[in-house]
């Protein structure tokens, strides 16, 4: 059966079942990387909104304890702060010091979020901290960052769908697509 695509929609970039074989080829790599611990030692970190999907069927594929907890932040948007100042809006309920901690982020792009959520955390001492991130966009990059479990790269194009969006839409796309440019160079 055809996929009918909303008007907005330029192609598919990545497909449910791609999406879902390598989310699970990551959890069961991460499963076997934090084998051993215990539920309270192994913190999931999602940065919303982007990874509430994501998280979610990642999480749902560890077959090692694990919990799961959220932080919200916000881009600077007002001229008088530093390009790429970010800000955090919600925290973790969980105290992270001594836990290994997995920051979970829908997409990588310019780094700067990444870079952020480093250096917060990274001061909480962590008994360890790493990312997990479905998508790159190398092209974007302005700041050197690691990640531990990427899903995919793809080129500088603007995706929606598995939790990305434009403008809050087409979040919860059950696959990634292309934007047509018509709709964000208006
Ligand atoms: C997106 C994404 C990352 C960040 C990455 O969030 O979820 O958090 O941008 O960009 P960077 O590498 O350039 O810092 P966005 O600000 O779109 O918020 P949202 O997750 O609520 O959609």
């Amino acid at each position: 059966m055809d996929i009918i695509l909303p008007n907005s929609i330029e192609r598919i970039l990545l497909d449910e079942a791609t999406i879902q074989q390598r989310v699970q080829q990551m959890a069961d790599i991460i499963s076997t990387d934090y084998a051993g611990l215990r539920n309270e030692e192994f913190l999931l970190v999602g940065v919303l909104k982007g990874s509430f999907i994501f998280m979610a069927d990642l999480a749902r594929r560890l077959t090692v304890p694990h919990r799961v907890d959220f932080i919200a932040l916000s881009s600077y948007e007002d001229s008088a702060a530093a390009t790429g100042a970010v800000r955090m809006i919600m925290d973790t309920r969980a105290d992270v010091a001594r836990r290994h901690v997995l920051i979970v982020e829908d997409i990588v792009d310019t780094g700067y979020t990444l870079q952020y959520l480093y250096r917060i955390f990274g001061a909480r001492q962590p008994a360890s901290l790493r990312t997990a991130v479905l998508l790159s966009k190398p092209d974007r990059r302005e700041v050197e960052v690691t990640v531990d479990y990427l899903g995919f790269q793809i080129p500088d194009v603007w995706v929606v769908g598995y939790g990305l969006d434009y403008a809050d839409r087409f979040r919860t796309l059950p696959y990634i697509a292309m934007l047509k440019p018509s709709v964000y160079e208006k």
